[in-house]
């Protein structure tokens, strides 16, 4: 048979997730924490699928219904196993021992709190198990290696791997550091594990153990190597901005790749799923939430902040605007400055160039709303829609009291607070009708200039 014609090989992910993350000083599980918008543990989750991982398990804190869910909703297929007592990285693993005990040819082992990992990595992790090797160890050279273990070699042997803890000076000296992930044949993965003790400096099962119980049995061990950056475990809020610095680095990077100008790109905040099309223009401090995509030839000018929104081309937005909560600009509409659209859309071509609210919204195609309209979408209890007409023109400084309905090519005067439906081709005026009365003012003034002049001599 040639190695073209074997079947591919199965693929289990074991991602550790247990643990409050003392160090993290939250009431939030560590591995919920964001990173571009997304959990650390959601990051790691869409990292093996990527890989090719037919079978995943979460070993998670029992109880966690938050962590639950978001397994759900980012891996729906994954088996979730509880580890009560947190005894070590090799006890976490045999808390899925179900998935070992019919392994895959492949078992990967990821952490929740290691989210950078691409899914390149953990194939490149994966492959020696394809060449005869029984565990892949990932690892990195940092010239500040403190707090991680150290993978101790001779010539090009892996020996060991020694927690910070247990490390002798000489060891602490290594430069190589285990970034924790491995990789094991799923036919001596548990049979390696459950031999993993706990004689060591933390009274652990270190998953890292593995590798001398292997070396010793005279199974071939393999160190892939990563980059010290993409192997950043986030075990406080100082490296969880690291992550968040790298992570933000990439997403700026591909946009920029992909087609988009920033303009000064470290001051543009991405989320993991930001899609930027050809030829958009991002200028300085702009932060793009979870759900957006920017369509090509978009202008988003500076402070804007946009979470679930979606620009069609050509759109022209900003500086100063707020766009949420399921916003959509058709072809060719601009916002201009102080502008904020809440679960709203702007039909092709229309425009809102200042100031200007519009919440639970339908705008048609060219319409004009003009500086300071309101749409009064609440009452204190419930939201009601607005719509306007395609071509309406809706004058400065209105309220539009929702539930209503403005007419096609319909006009609103300017100050008018509406409340009733305006047919098409109208026009509605709702303010005080306006008196003038002349020489009223310097009636006033003298008569005044009079009273003080009055007082002053008294
Ligand atoms: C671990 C490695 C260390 C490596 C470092 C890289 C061990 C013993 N040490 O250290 O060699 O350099 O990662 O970042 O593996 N977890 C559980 N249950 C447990 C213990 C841990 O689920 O009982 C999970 C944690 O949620 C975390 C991951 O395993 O996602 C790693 O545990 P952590 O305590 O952060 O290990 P480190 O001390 O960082
Ligand atoms: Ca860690």
């Amino acid at each position: 048979m040639t190695p073209s014609a074997k079947p591919p090989r199965s693929l289990t992910a074991i991602v550790l997730a247990a643990g409050k993350g003392t160090r993290m000083r939250s009431d939030l599980p560590k591995v919920l924490h964001r990173i571009a918008g997304r959990t650390m543990l959601g990051h790691v989750l869409a990292a093996v699928q990527a890989a090719g991982a037919g079978r995943i398990a979460v070993v998670a804190e029992p109880g966690r219904e938050d962590v639950a869910a978001e397994i759900a909703r980012q891996a729906p297929g994954a088996q979730v196993f509880p580890q009560a007592e947190r005894l070590g990285t090799a006890h976490a693993v045999l808390a899925a021992r179900a998935v070992l005990d019919a392994p895959d040819d492949d078992v990967v082992i990821a952490f929740g709190d290691t989210p950078l990992i691409s899914a390149e990595t953990f194939l490149r992790l994966r492959a020696p198990l394809a060449e005869g090797a029984t565990v892949a160890v990932l690892a990195f050279e940092s010239p500040a290696p403190a707090g991680y273990g150290r993978v101790l070699t001779e010539g090009d042997c892996v020996l060991a791997i020694r927690e910070e803890k247990d490390a002798s000076p000489a060891e602490r000296a290594v430069t190589l550091c285990n970034a924790g992930l491995m990789a094991l044949s799923g036919r001596h993965a548990l049979a390696l594990l459950t031999r993993i003790g706990n004689d060591n400096a933390a009274g652990e099962y270190y998953l890292p153990d593995a590798v001398a119980l292997a070396v010793a049995e005279g199974l071939s061990v393999t160190v892939v190597p990563v980059d010290e950056a993409e192997a950043q475990g986030v075990n406080d809020r100082v490296q969880l901005s690291i992550a968040e610095a790298a992570i933000q680095a990439r997403l700026r990077r591909s946009a920029m790749l992909g087609g988009a100008t920033l303009i000064a790109p470290e001051t543009v905040f991405l989320s993991h799923d930001t899609i930027l099309g050809r030829d958009v223009v991002v200028e300085p401090h702009v932060v793009f939430g979870p759900g957006v995509r920017v369509a090509d030839g978009c202008t988003v000018r500076a402070f804007a902040h946009l979470t679930e929104t979606s620009l069609e081309a050509s759109v022209r937005i900003g500086p100063f605007v707020r766009l949420r909560g399921h916003a959509v600009l058709e072809t060719g509409a601009e916002l201009g400055n102080f502008v904020e659209l809440k679960n709203a859309r702007m039909g092709a071509g229309a425009k809102a160039a200042h100031l200007t609210y519009l919440g639970d919204a339908e705008i048609g195609a060219r319409a004009n709303i003009g500086a300071g309209t309101i749409t009064c979408n609440y009452d204190g209890v419930l939201k009601h829609r607005t719509t306007i007409g395609a071509g309406a023109f809706i004058g400065s400084n209105s309220a539009l009291v929702a539930p209503v309905t403005i007419g096609e090519g319909a006009y609103v005067a300017s100050g008018s607070v509406i409340t009733d439906a305006v047919p098409d081709g109208a026009m509605a005026i709702a303010r005080g009708r306006q008196a003038v009365k002349p020489g009223w003012a310097a009636e006033k003034r003298a008569a005044l200039l009079a009273e003080k002049a009055r007082r002053g001599k008294t």
